[in-house]
């Protein structure tokens, strides 16, 4: 990399010293790629609980909600820039009692059901409505044609828990049939939608260690076994996703694996991906909003245990899965904050993000970058009204929180191969916490860095070092501000990324409490 001073036309972002006084470095070696960022490691997770579906993203054709067929059209519009590769839907526990049948055919025919969510005591207190009570007016349809609108693919669920395998391979049939060859495609042309969904992402169960069937991992292999023993294909090759660990719960693992493979390795051939579900939980007891500098820190390092996860669950899986067939699907993760900052009561786990979540975003999809070889599809749980959230609605009230703006500054990565970075600076002291990571990736000549500042107050000067390459120019695109900013109806511009100026190469100061991208361009 050429030394040389940086143009200083930033927000004083860009320093012109000498790199070697810098207080921390960062080494890029683009000659050393590891792997493509599947575009699959943006994706996110719907489910019908509290406002996710009903208000959150289906508002419904009659609504004067501006809206595409019934779904909310400022979330289309804000979802689109992301690119967001695969939408993972209806749960979460509450597909573990889901009967797709119930979210078909003419909308004021569904039935009415219980909500699984309807015992949680919080529900209880809801007023009567589709939060306690499934109206079924967003199936399977109307689910495919959102996904549609944004661009994203259909991760759907199925019910392992209460209904047979027959109906897991007749909702293929249903999804997947070219049209007029099945009865079941027949009743999906029926409702406007002759195209087959080709749904290729299917979770064969949700944590079935709990809601989804309260089974032993070795019943529950046998019952994954049992669900994919024969599936109809229709051209599509399907992934299909093994209900894997709650958290650090490596004898899930292991024993599933075993137990999976004890009539050969062949079978290793029928899994796409191992999902694994990490919430790092909130801190103190504070909710939210309210939290102290501990707290602050306290969390991020709780949700810096998503690397160790990775490469334990990645271990034991390759203890027999030698050839690491089955690659890792994060396909629930975030902070769950205790309730309190919810838009509407009866929103069930709606939690309001600050600049907290904004870097637990940004630590844990740089996370999943750097094993970029081992995860192949994450989702953040969950999109909309909930845990960990990107957007916050409430009938004709819609705004993008802080995370919204981390997974639109790391789109960048979508696609991009993989490259070794090395990241040294001086540790938060007494915090079990680093002082700068990242992630990078290169696209032909655009190589793109990502980084978190955890500090709650210093800035952080590093030395960015791009190795077996050349710099022509950087630019910085900063996600900055007080750690507990955030994003509201009233003020929905408090937190929004700013754009640096130009610079060469060399020193870097990284702002505290953010995020940040360096867009480099190599010559
Ligand atoms: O995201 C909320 C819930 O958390 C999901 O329904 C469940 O899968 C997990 O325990």
């Amino acid at each position: 990399m050429r030394r040389r001073d940086f143009l200083a036309t930033g927000a004083g972002l860009l320093a012109s010293r000498s790199a070697r006084a810098a207080q921390a470095h960062i080494e890029v070696f683009v000659d050393e790629p590891f792997g493509a960022i599947s575009a699959d490691l943006h994706g996110h997770f719907t489910e019908h609980i509290g406002g996710v579906v009903y208000d959150g993203i289906w508002v419904g054709e009659d609504s004067k909600i501006p809206n595409i067929g019934g779904i909310r059209a400022s979330l289309v519009e804000a979802l689109r820039p992301l690119k967001p590769p695969v939408i993972r839907w209806p749960g979460g526990c509450f597909a573990d009692s889901y009967n797709w049948r119930d979210g078909i055919g003419p909308r004021a025919q569904r039935p009415r059901r219980a909500n699984f969510w309807i015992n949680d005591p919080f529900m209880v207190k809801a007023p009567d409505g589709p939060q306690k009570y499934e109206p079924n007016w967003f199936g399977t349809n109307e689910f495919v044609r959102f996904c549609r609108l944004v661009g994203a693919q259909p991760y759907l669920a199925a019910d392992l828990r209460s209904l047979p395998p027959k109906d897991f391979y007749e909702w293929i049939d249903y999804c997947n049939a070219p049209a007029g060859l099945t009865s079941l495609a027949d009743l999906r042309t029926a409702q406007g939608d002759k195209e087959p969904f080709a749904v290729r992402f299917w979770g064969v169960g949700n944590e079935s260690w709990g809601c989804g069937g309260d089974f032993a991992p070795d019943e529950y292999a046998v019952e994954f076994r049992r669900y994919t023993a024969w599936l109809p294909q229709f051209g599509v090759h399907l992934a299909l996703i093994g209900s894997g660990p709650n958290g650090g719960d490596i004898d899930w693992t292991r024993r599933f694996f075993a137990k999976f493979t004890e009539k050969g390795k062949h079978a290793l051939r029928q899994m796409y991906g191992w999902a694994l579900h990490y919430y790092c939980g909130t801190s103190g007891k504070g909710q939210a909003v309210d939290f102290t500098v501990d707290d602050w820190y306290s969390l991020l390092a709780k949700s810096t245990r998503i690397e160790s996860l990775i490469t334990d669950h990645w271990a034991a899986m390759g203890e027999i899965d030698t050839e690491h067939r089955v690659k890792l699907v994060v396909d629930e993760w975030g902070a769950w904050h205790n309730p309190g900052t919810e838009v509407h009561p009866a929103y069930l786990f709606g939690q309001m993000p600050t600049m907290r979540d904004a870097l637990i975003s940004g630590l844990t999809l740089d996370t999943f970058h750097r094993h970029a070889d081992k995860v192949t599809v994450s989702n953040v749980a969950q999109m909309i009204n909930n845990l960990h959230c990107l957007f916050l609605a409430h009938e004709d009230r819609f705004v993008a929180t802080t995370n919204y703006h981390v997974f639109e500054m790391y789109a960048a990565h979508q696609g991009a191969k993989a490259v070794r970075t090395v990241f040294s600076a001086p540790p938060i002291a007494n915090k079990s916490l680093w002082g700068l990571a990242g992630s990078a990736s290169l696209k032909g000549k655009a190589l793109t860095l990502t980084v978190v500042n955890p500090h709650v107050n210093e800035a952080r000067e590093a030395e960015v070092a791009v190795r077996g390459g050349t710099v022509r120019s950087m630019r910085a695109r900063v996600l900055a501000a007080d750690i507990h900013a955030h994003n509201t109806f009233a003020d929905p511009q408090a937190v929004k990324p700013r754009d640096g100026g130009a610079a060469a190469s060399g020193v870097y100061t990284f702002a505290p409490a953010s995020v940040t991208r360096l867009d480099v361009e190599l010559t």
